[in-house]
C-alpha cells in the first residue's frame, strides 16, 4: 500500500444522461463516497467530482423518441441525478456535465494537440448506414445472425449466445434496430487515435502502479492480443462536439467523456478560484488522482485515458479502483423481473444509510460481482445497526437521562476495554484505505458484540435496583455510551445520515483522533428515535412500485 498524499482528486464514472440512476450505479458512488469521507476525516484535502455523460447516439435517439431536444432531456436528467446523489449523501464538490463549454474547449484543444503531435490517423472505413433515417449505425444499433453460430438477434460486435466477437461487416442478415431496414454499407472518413504507439508507456504504467491483480490480468490479455487504433469519430447526425476543421464529424462520446473529468474539475476551479488547476494536472503533479469505475469500462480508463493524458503532457491517474456488478437476488437487474430498482424508487421507501451499510458489508478490493439479496439486506441492517449498535446506546441512555440529568460520568468503569476499542483505529483505518469495507464492518461488529456483552454482564437494570450503587450505574452506562461513540466514529464514513443524528445526541462532532480522549463530564441531548428498523413491507412496496414503472 503506497502512502496517500495530502491532496486528492477523486472521480466516479460519469453516468449516461439517458436514464435514471439505479442501485447498480449506486454501488460505485457509495464505494467512492465512503472512501472520500474517510480520507477527509483523516485530514486529507479531497475534491470529489462527477458529471453526467451527455453525448452519443443513444441519448440523441432517446430525446427524439420523447419529442424533446437532447439539451432539454440532459438538463432534466442532470437535475434528477444530482438529487439522487445528494439524497444518498454522496458528497460531490461538483456534479457537472460533459455537455459544457469547458469540456468543449478542452476536447478541441486536446484533439488538436494529439493531431499536431502525429497521434491522429485518418482512414476511410465502411460503415452500416440506415438510409431511411439518414444515420450511420453504431454497433449496438445493428442486429443480425451471428457469423459463427447463426443465432438470430445478435448485436454487431459480439454474440451473446456463443460469445464470439467479430466485425460489424461479418454479421449475417443485418438490420437496423431503429427502422428495421437492411442497412447499406457506406464509405466514410474517420479519425483514429493511434493507441499502439503508446504500448510501451502503457505496459510500464500498468506494471508500476498498484492496480488490482484482477485488473492487471485483464489488461495483460489486451496487450497480448495487440492494441488497436481507436476510432474517435462519429458522423452527423450526432449529439456531441463537432471536430475542428471537419464539418459533420463529431467526437465519439467516449473521447469527451474521459476529458469530462478535466472539464468538471475546471468548472470547479471557476467556482473555487483558490484551486490551482495546473498543480492537479501537470506532468509532475504530486497530487493523487483516483478513478472509481466498474469492471466494464477498464479498457477506457487503463489504456485510452492514460494514453490521452501522456500525449498532451498531463499527469496519469495514481490508481484506478474497479468494482464488480450488482445483481439483485443473484440475477442481472431486470425491468421485466421488477428488480431494476432506481435510486428514487429506493429512497421513496427506505433510508439511504441502509443501502450504504449493506453495500459496505459486501465491498472489498476485488472486482467480483456483488449480490443484493433483499432478505439478507433486511436482516443485516436490522440485525447489525438496530439490534447491535443502536441498542447499545438505547440500553444505557435511559439511565443517564433519568438518574444523572443527561450527564456522563467523570470516569470509565473499564478503561482497558476502552483501550481495546481505540487500539483498532489503525487496523480499521487501513481497511478503509484499501476499500476493504467488508472487513471494516466485521471489525466494528465484533466491537459492538463486545460492548453489548459488557453491558449484559454489568446489567445496569439490576444495578439501578440496588441501594447505594449510583456511582456504578453512572460509570457503567457512561462506559456503554463511550464505546458507542467509538463505534459510531468508525462508522461515520459509511452512515452519514445516522451520524448526524448521533452527533446531535452526543452533542459533539465525531472525529477520528478525538476517540483517544473518552467523553467524560459531558452533557448529552435526549433523543427519541435514532434509527428506524426496516419493515419487510417497505421492501414489498418498493418492489411493487418498481414493477409498475
Ligand atoms: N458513461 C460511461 C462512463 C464514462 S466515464 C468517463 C458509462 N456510464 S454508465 O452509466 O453506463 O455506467 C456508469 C458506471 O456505473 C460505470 O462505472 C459502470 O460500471 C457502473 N455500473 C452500471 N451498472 C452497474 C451495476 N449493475 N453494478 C455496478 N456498477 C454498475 O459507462
Ligand atoms: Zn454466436
Amino acid at each position: 500500500m503506497t502512502q496517500i498524499s495530502k491532496k486528492l482528486l477523486v472521480t466516479c464514472a460519469l453516468p449516461y444522461a439517458n436514464g435514471s440512476i439505479h442501485l447498480g450505479h449506486m454501488l460505485e458512488h457509495i464505494q467512492a463516497d465512503i472512501w472520500v469521507r474517510y480520507q477527509r476525516m483523516r485530514g486529507k484535502q479531497v475534491y470529489f467530482i462527477c458529471a453526467d455523460d451527455a453525448h452519443g447516439t443513444p441519448i440523441m435517439l432517446k430525446a427524439q423518441k420523447l419529442g424533446i431536444t437532447p439539451e432539454e432531456m440532459i438538463n432534466k436528467i442532470h437535475k434528477e441525478h444530482q438529487h439522487d446523489f445528494a439524497d444518498f449523501f454522496i458528497s460531490y464538490d461538483n456534479y457537472y456535465s460533459t455537455h459544457s463549454i469547458e469540456n468543449k474547449i478542452l476536447s478541441e484543444q486536446i484533439y488538436l494537440k494529439m493531431k499536431k503531435n502525429g497521434y491522429i490517423k485518418s482512414k476511410t472505413i465502411l460503415q452500416f448506414y440506415d438510409h431511411k433515417n439518414g444515420i450511420f449505425l453504431p454497433d449496438r444499433f445493428v442486429k443480425g445472425h451471428c457469423p459463427k453460430c447463426q443465432s438470430a438477434n445478435q448485436y454487431g460486435d459480439n454474440c451473446e449466445v456463443c460469445g464470439a466477437t467479430y466485425n460489424l461487416t461479418e454479421l449475417i442478415n443485418p438490420c437496423s434496430v431503429i427502422s428495421g431496414v437492411i442497412p447499406e454499407m457506406r464509405k466514410t472518413q474517420h479519425f483514429f487515435f493511434d493507441l499502439p504507439l503508446f504500448s510501451n508507456m502503457l505496459e510500464i504504467w500498468v506494471q508500476s502502479g498498484t492496480l488490482q491483480p484482477q485488473v492487471v490480468n485483464k489488461i495483460k490479455e489486451w496487450f497480448n492480443s495487440g492494441l488497436q487504433q481507436w476510432d474517435i469519430t462519429r458522423d452527423a447526425p450526432y449529439f456531441g462536439f463537432e471536430i475542428p476543421n471537419a464539418p459533420s464529424k463529431y467526437f465519439y462520446v467516449w473521447l469527451d467523456a474521459t476529458i469530462g473529468y478535466i472539464g468538471t474539475f475546471k468548472n470547479l476551479c471557476k467556482k473555487k478560484p483558490n484551486i490551482d488547476f495546473d498543480s492537479y494536472w501537470n506532468k509532475d503533479s504530486t497530487i493523487d488522482l483516483y478513478h472509481f469505475i466498474g469492471k466494464d469500462i477498464i479498457y477506457f480508463h487503463s489504456l485510452f485515458w492514460p494514453a490521452i493524458l501522456e500525449c498532451i503532457g498531463y499527469r496519469k491517474p495514481t490508481n484506478i479502483f474497479v468494482h464488480g456488478y450488482i445483481t439483485v437476488n443473484n440475477a442481472k437487474m431486470s425491468k421485466s423481473r421488477g428488480t431494476f430498482i432506481t435510486a428514487r424508487n429506493y429512497l421513496d421507501y427506505l433510508d439511504a444509510d441502509c443501502l450504504r451499510y449493506y453495500y459496505a458489508t459486501k465491498l472489498s478490493s476485488n472486482i467480483n460481482d456483488i449480490n443484493l439479496n433483499l432478505k439478507d439486506f433486511v436482516q443485516r441492517v436490522n440485525g447489525d445497526i438496530v439490534n447491535k449498535i443502536i441498542n447499545l446506546a438505547a440500553r444505557n441512555i435511559g439511565f443517564i437521562n433519568k438518574h444523572f440529568n443527561s450527564n456522563l460520568s467523570s470516569r470509565l468503569s473499564y478503561p482497558k476495554l476502552y483501550q481495546h476499542f481505540i487500539s483498532k483505529s489503525d487496523k480499521i483505518g487501513k481497511q478503509f484505505c484499501k476499500q476493504e469495507y467488508n472487513k471494516v464492518i466485521r471489525e466494528i461488529i465484533l466491537l459492538a458484540d463486545l460492548a453489548n456483552r459488557y453491558i449484559d454482564n454489568e446489567s445496569p437494570w439490576l444495578i439501578a435496583k440496588q441501594y447505594g450503587r449510583e456511582q456504578d450505574l453512572h460509570d457503567v452506562c457512561s462506559m456503554g455510551i463511550n464505546l458507542f461513540r467509538v463505534i459510531m466514529t468508525y462508522l461515520k464514513p459509511i452512515l452519514p445520515g445516522l451520524t448526524q443524528r448521533i452527533e446531535n445526541f452526543l452533542n459533539i462532532s465525531l472525529n477520528w483522533d478525538d476517540i483517544n480522549n473518552p467523553l467524560l463530564n459531558h452533557k448529552i441531548v435526549p433523543f427519541k428515535t435514532l434509527f428506524q428498523r426496516i419493515n419487510i413491507n417497505d421492501i414489498i412496496n418498493m418492489l411493487s412500485a418498481s414493477n409498475k414503472k
